[in-house]
């Protein structure tokens, strides 16, 4: 079992920023849509996503957490919305979520949208609020867009719709799929941690390399848990993937290669991350953990 005591500090650092944010915003926007946002936001996850970005941040040589911790919540406030569009009865149809009733099961459609919306919007604003130079936050807010958008996973997410209906052929269209429905998000947190710590040219490349191996194999993890653990264990409803006819790496290659295609992935991450020192050596326990991860 690797080492994920820094994983677990920084998801208790972000969940507390978080409900001090909500708390902020309470009283001056609409009640059920502040309601709708907390509900989703604060009810759990793993939080690996923030979790990249301040160790990326760490093994570029930074140091401030506390001067970053708002690009991990923008990052959390990005995915949250990405799962509550997910779940949508005209997307994946969920009714579970981190362990809960999904946003518009416990709300209603328009709610569950509308909540999505201003998560995203919000999460820019994070952004723009960092104590950093201009030129720094507008890179940020610039790959977090394209991270997220058509060339990332809303175009990711639309792939995902069409093979479902069309399918797919071959595991290539699935690599496809994946990295931009899943991989482009966790490259950002890579990036995004190296810049903030003024990284060199080099710890950018080993980041992003990084970023881009662990972006796949958090869905190919995603894809063989769907097809393996419980609904109980993932707090989301398991089998759903094969039920709706999904394109993933199991449906194409199998449980077996899936998994050898997973190590795969990891050994590159590995790789990636060793030219950042020992500072780097808690993104090797984070590719360990991703790989591994029974939820
Ligand atoms: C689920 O993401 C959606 C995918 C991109 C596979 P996570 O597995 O990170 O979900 P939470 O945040 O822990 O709930
Ligand atoms: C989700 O992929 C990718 C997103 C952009 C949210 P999945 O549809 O496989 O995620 P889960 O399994 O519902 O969490
Ligand atoms: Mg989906
Ligand atoms: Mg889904
Ligand atoms: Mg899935």
């Amino acid at each position: 079992m690797p080492d994920i005591s820094s994983l677990e500090a920084h998801a208790a650092h972000v969940e507390h920023a978080l409900q001090q944010l909500l708390a902020t915003k309470r009283g001056a926007v609409p009640e059920r849509l502040w309601d709708a946002m907390g509900y989703s936001l604060l009810a759990g996850g793993k939080r690996i996503r923030p979790a990249l970005i301040l160790e990326c941040y760490r093994a570029c040589g930074g140091t401030d957490f506390e001067a970053v911790m708002p690009a991990a919540m923008s990052i959390e406030s990005m995915h949250t919305y990405s799962l509550i569009h997910d779940d949508l009865p005209c997307m994946d149809d969920d009714d579970l979520r981190r362990g809960m009733a999904t946003c518009h099961r416990q709300f209603d459609e328009a709610t569950a949208i509308l909540a999505a919306d201003a998560l995203q919007a919000l999460s820019f604003e994070l952004l723009a609020d960092l104590q950093y130079s201009a030129e720094t936050r507008i890179e940020l807010v610039r790959y977090l867009a394209i991270a997220a958008g058509a060339q990332g996973m809303a175009g990711g997410q639309m792939l995902d719709m069409e093979a479902e209906a069309d399918g797919v052929k071959g595991v290539l269209e699935v690599e496809r799929i994946h990295l931009h429905k899943t991989g482009e998000l966790l490259r950002y947190c890579c990036e995004a941690g190296a810049l903030l710590a003024g990284s060199s040219p080099e710890q950018l490349k080993a980041c992003s390399r990084y970023g881009k191996a662990v972006g796949l194999l958090f869905q190919i993890a995603d894809d063989i848990l769907d097809a393996t653990a419980t609904s109980d264990e993932l707090g989301k409803s398991a089998g759903k993937d094969r039920a709706q006819n999904k394109a993933t790496y199991v449906s194409q290659v199998g449980l077996e290669k899936a998994r050898e295609l997973a190590e795969e992935m990891r050994d590159i991450a590995l790789e990636a991350c060793a030219s950042l020192g020992s500072e780097g050596r808690q993104l090797q326990a984070l590719a360990h953990y991703i790989y591994g991860r029974n939820r």
